[in-house]
Parts: structure tokens; C-alpha cells; sequence
């Protein structure tokens, strides 16, 4: 994908699927496509698993014809290795590539990848540099405030990205240290809008179609990104783009619909990974999907017990009868 393209894009839908270890692999991203996601992005990939080649890369990197737009993103934090998986992404044909730069697992930190790179913001320039010397696509980075509690390295990241001339930065509104559950800082996200001219994409804590557009606004970036949120209720994708653009909206997910989209999830996991590994990833989407709209405690103590196709259709029939 073009640069320039790739920014009248994010101008034009404001909306940024996330990357989810896990969760944002071939299956789901064909479901989010489905629902209006335009722009899509693989889960983490390790940089030097490019060069092993194995199944489970393979299977990280393949893309279904539904999806619009799909970047792939690299965690590592050499730059030769960063470059070269990025060149690969490039003649694959993703149409962009991101760097992980927030990662919080104590695996990832240890090595010096992910979140642990705000410590060094030199290796962050040496790696963006190497990247962005091989490949024309679009070049962004998913980085957070700071490593610790407090800290607010982001607007100095932010520039190293503008220098480097890379095409969008999400801030995800936390640091390192608070992973995931302390609440987000907007004041902070729009300090980074100000200090820099490179795309800005929101990111944290987003539940809803109008917290979407309240942390646009006040945010002043470009675009959002909802994340958890997102597992389970493609649904939100059409109610965050209603508040972001007026479109028209059928957010009602009702158990029947839930039920569809679930089976038809479930039956591209097989497809893609055969039944017995579709049921294990099915063991965390399930109660995601039916959050809110059904006691799944009912049925949680099943879902270990599900092994097939089979089990897979009992446990949805119980979820129309309990
Ligand atoms: C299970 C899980 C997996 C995640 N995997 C990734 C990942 O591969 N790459 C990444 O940059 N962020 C990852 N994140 C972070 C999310 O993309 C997002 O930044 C974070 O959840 C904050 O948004 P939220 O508060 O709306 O959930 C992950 C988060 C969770 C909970």
C-alpha cells in the first residue's frame, strides 16, 4: 500500500483494528473484515521467527481475501533481523508494517523486545532507521506512555518516529508497568498529538461506539483503537463507526446473530487449523462472545470439556435452552 494512501485511510474510517496475541489471527480478522474493520493488523510475530519458517509463523502470516488492508507486527529488537522480516512482510504483500514497542510480558521485557525498548530510545531509532531504509509501505509503531508508572517517553518517541519519517504511532494510554487495567490518560494521548505532525491513532480502554469518539475529540488524534473490547463483539466496529461518521447501525446483537457468527468463527478455525486446535482457541472466544447477553456461567464448566464439532454445537444448543 501506497503512504499516502494509507494516510487518506486512516483520515477517511478514523478506526485501527488491533494486534492481539492470540486472538487477531486469520479466523477472527475474516469475522472483523466482515463487520466494516478496513484496517486490520496480524498479532505480534517474533522478527526471527521469519527465518525458521515454521507452521505456526506460516499460519501467523497467512490473510484471507475478505480482509482490506492488513499489517503485519514485528516484535524483536535487532535491527538487521527487524528489517529483513519487514522486507518479507512487504513482498508478501501486507500493506504495512508495525513495530511493537509496548509490549508488557515478563518473556518479551526479559529479552529486550517489546515494552523494554522505551528504555533505550537510541535502539529504537537504530531499529525504525533499518526499517524504514527496506521497505516503501506504510511504517508505524504501537508504543505507551512510558515504562513506568508515570514516566511520559512518548512525545520523545513520537518525534524519533516523525524524523524517521514513519506513517502513524499508536499511544496506548498506559506504561509498561501498568499493563492493562489502570485507567487511560487522554491529557497525556493529546500532549503527543500536539508535540508531533505523524498521525496519531488512540488507543485504551475503549468499551463503546461514544467513548470512541469522545477520545477522538478530546484526544485530537487521528484515529482509534478499541481493544478487548473488540473480542467477541465484532459488532462494535459498526457502533464505533456510527459515532465516528454517522453511518447507519444494526448493533443489536442478539443471541440468534451471536450464534451465526460464532458457528461461522468457529468453522473457519477448523478449516484453518483443524477441529482439535479450533476448539481450544474457541475455549476463549466463547464467553467473550456471549458477555452481557447470557448467564455463560451456565455453560463456562463445559468449556473445557469441548473437543469437537460436536461438543462445539451441543454447547451452542444449550446456550438457546438454558
Ligand atoms: C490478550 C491480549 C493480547 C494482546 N496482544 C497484543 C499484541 O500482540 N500486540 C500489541 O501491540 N498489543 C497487544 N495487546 C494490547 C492491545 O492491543 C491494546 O493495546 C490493549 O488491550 C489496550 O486496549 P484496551 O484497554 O481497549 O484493551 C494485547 C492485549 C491483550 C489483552
Amino acid at each position: 500500500m501506497n503512504r499516502n494512501d494509507f494516510r487518506e485511510l486512516l483520515s477517511r474510517t478514523k478506526l485501527v483494528l488491533p494486534p492481539m496475541c492470540g486472538y487477531t489471527d486469520y479466523p477472527y480478522r475474516r469475522i472483523l473484515a466482515k463487520f466494516g474493520a478496513e484496517i486490520l493488523c496480524t498479532e505480534m510475530i517474533k522478527a526471527k521467527a521469519f527465518f525458521f519458517k515454521n507452521d505456526r509463523t506460516l499460519k501467523m502470516l497467512a490473510r484471507s481475501e475478505e480482509e482490506p488492508f492488513t499489517g503485519v507486527q514485528l516484535l524483536g529488537s535487532e535491527p538487521e533481523v527487524m528489517a529483513k522480516a519487514a522486507k518479507i512482510c512487504q513482498d508478501m504483500g501486507f500493506s504495512f508494517v508495525d513495530i511493537n514497542l509496548g509490549c508488557p510480558v515478563k518473556k518479551v521485557i526479559s529479552k529486550k523486545e517489546g515494552g523494554a525498548l522505551l528504555k533505550d530510545f537510541e535502539q529504537i531509532r537504530r531499529i525504525l532507521e533499518a526499517v524504514r531504509q527496506v521497505i516503501t509501505i506504510p511504517l508505524t509503531i504501537k508504543t505507551r506512555l512510558g515504562f513506568k508508572s508515570g514516566e511520559f517517553t512518548a512525545p520523545k518517541i513520537a518525534r524519533i518516529a516523525e524524523e524517521i519519517g514513519l506513517d502513524a504511532v499508536t499511544i496506548h494510554g498506559r506504561s509498561v508497568e501498568q499493563k492493562y487495567s489502570a485507567k487511560v490518560d487522554w491529557t497525556k494521548i493529546a500532549e503527543v498529538v500536539r508535540s508531533v505532525n505523524v498521525p496519531v491513532v488512540a488507543n485504551g480502554g475503549i468499551d463503546d461506539g461514544v467513548m470512541a469518539k469522545e477520545m477522538l475529540v478530546q484526544t485530537g488524534a487521528l484515529a482509534v483503537m478499541p481493544g478487548r473490547a473488540i473480542l467477541g463483539d465484532p459488532w462494535l466496529i459498526g457502533e464505533i463507526l456510527h459515532h465516528l461518521h454517522g453511518t447507519a447501525i444494526e448493533h443489536h446483537r442478539s443471541i440468534k446473530r451471536v450464534k451465526e457468527t460464532v458457528l461461522e468463527h468457529f468453522d473457519s478455525m477448523v478449516q484453518f487449523y483443524g477441529e482439535r486446535s479450533a476448539c481450544l482457541c474457541m475455549r476463549r472466544f466463547f464467553s467473550l462472545y456471549f458477555k452481557g447477553i447470557f448467564r455463560i456461567s451456565v455453560i463456562r464448566k463445559n468449556l473445557g470439556g469441548l473437543n469437537s464439532r460436536s461438543d462445539f454445537l451441543s454447547m451452542l444448543k444449550a446456550v438457546e435452552t438454558t
